[in-house]
């Protein structure tokens, strides 16, 4: 364990009820005990991000700019801790932990440019009647305290994708990091500290979600709540929320077409497609879900499909030759292995996998699937795709919309107009012609419709959920 780490857990224990064992999710040992905050330490943490707003707020565009560029390069000459540090925590193999650390540097320095870019539009008051002899413009200004609640999946990315706007409009954030890898959240917080941060703008308060997270809700001081996670705790979150500024960023059960137009691809898109599928053992928002195939390339689709599937690696994280490590606990191991029986028995056929491998489950394909089995219609958040074969792209769209979800959607398609057909018409938040669902830039909006979410994320959009926008018009003529 990082001595940074250490020093930060040990003073939330002086005032905490006590700790709660950290758990390896590969080995299922042990790793150290956290912290389990009091709501007084919750509320004590909020009063001394109110105080630090005075400082944060005052800071030009450029001074946050340069703390958060500062920040990127400090986490890329600690890219090794970074990295170790979510392998550790969250079971994620090595090669995918230090891809993430990549991404945070690059969202942090999204971040640095947007602060210095936050600008508000003039308004020509003499398009209204009577409004001649005005010049008017909006600015944005930052809102104050920011609660931020965060998953296990994505413990240091998915925290700079609120922590990074926030800071860069002027504000300051609370993380209250997910129980099971809150560790990468603290080292954070020494870097940030190192770059010049104000004392207190960035804060991290570990232990019970649904209960530290209500004190963030309830508290009038905190004046936006962002949150991923599931949609459930979502539209709890924002049942409870009031006025108050919410961005949900929900889950998903991510489809993919791939048209016959696409037949000299196939084999290259079956291996991308695995890749989709089974990072991470499919525990990301956007993992690619369902596959719907057209009839004329599907056999071929399944057999590269199932050859790169069961050339993944199961193994110890921390080697970068492994793909496939155990899960994140063994209730969701559990989960998934009931939902791929259910399948089963439902008259989906089991290509591969279905079964556990350690604290794992093999990297499963089911083709055939009812849309009513769990693996079709809910968010597996697990190493299992589903691939139907479909007559034509129509029988697709309306397979892929057929959804409680909206988040990615991904077409392969050489067939041009049909490209534009499917991105108007799937109902999901981004479409991406010619790529996997399972892609997401740090710098591009990232929304989900129905119940994948509410609001924006993506460093430039996040932002302007995190301000109030001020109108100004100055009447000349008087
Ligand atoms: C998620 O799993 O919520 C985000 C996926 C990503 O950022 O790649």
């Amino acid at each position: 364990m990082l001595q940074s780490i250490e020093n930060y857990m040990n003073k939330l224990t002086k005032t905490s009820d006590g700790t709660y064992p950290l758990i390896n999710p590969h080995t299922r040992e042990k790793i150290t005990e956290i912290p389990e905050c009091t709501n007084e330490q919750m509320e004590a943490a909020i009063a001394k991000s109110e105080q630090a707003f005075q400082q944060m707020k005052v800071l030009s565009s450029a001074e946050r700019s340069d703390i958060l560029f500062k920040t990127s390069q400090l986490i890329e000459d600690k890219k090794e801790d970074f990295a170790n540090t979510i392998t550790l925590e969250s079971g994620k193999p090595i090669t995918f932990s230090q891809g993430e650390v990549d991404r945070t540097i690059q969202t942090l320095k999204f971040a640095a440019i947007e602060a210095r870019k936050l600008e508000g539009e003039s308004i020509r008051m003499d398009a209204a009647p009577n409004g001649a002899g005005r010049d008017a413009y909006t600015i944005f200004q930052p809102i104050g305290v920011v609660g931020a609640i965060t998953p296990f999946n994505f413990p240091l990315n998915l925290v700079i994708h609120k922590v990074g706007p926030a800071l860069a409009v002027g504000n300051t954030i609370i993380v209250k990091p997910a129980e099971k890898t809150p560790l990468s959240s603290i080292l954070l917080a020494n870097v940030l500290q190192e770059a010049g941060l104000p004392e207190n703008a960035y804060q991290v308060i570990t232990g019970d979600g649904p209960r530290l997270g209500k004190v963030l809700i309830d508290h009038p001081a905190v004046k936006k709540i962002t949150f991923t996670g599931s949609p459930q705790v979502g539209k709890l979150i924002k049942s409870q929320a009031g006025l108050k500024k919410v961005t949900l960023e929900l889950g998903s059960n991510s489809a993919l077409y791939i048209d016959k137009s696409v037949e000299s691809k196939i084999e290259e898109i079956a291996n991308k497609a695995v890749v989709g599928a089974f990072s991470y053992n499919g525990q990301v928002c956007i993992s690619t879900q369902r596959i719907y195939v057209h009839e004329t390339v599907s056999k071929s689709f399944i057999e590269h499909f199932k050859i790169a599937t069961e050339a993944l690696k199961y193994g110890d994280p921390n080697d970068p030759s492994t793909d496939m490590s155990g899960l994140i606990d063994e209730k969701t191991q559990k989960r998934i292995l009931e939902w791929i029986d259910e399948a089963v028995q439902d008259g989906a056929t089991l290509i591969t996998g279905g079964e556990k491998e350690e604290n794992g489950v093999k990297p499963t394909i089911l083709a055939n699937v009812s849309t009513h089995s769990k693996v079709s219609c809910q968010e597996v958040f697990g190493p299992v795709v589903i691939i139907n074969t479909v007559k034509n792209g129509e029988e697709a769209l309306e397979a892929m919309n057929d959804s409680e979800f909206g988040l990615n959607a991904g077409v392969f398609t050489y067939d041009l107009p049909q490209g534009f057909h499917f991105a108007h018409e799937l109902e999901v938040g981004q479409v991406l012609v010619n790529d996997l669902p399972t892609l997401r830039f740090d710098h591009m909006p990232y929304g989900g419709l129905k119940s994948s979410g509410y609001g924006y994320e993506g460093v430039k959009y996040a932002m302007r959920e995190m301000v109030h926008r001020k109108f100004i018009s100055m009447n000349y003529t008087f």
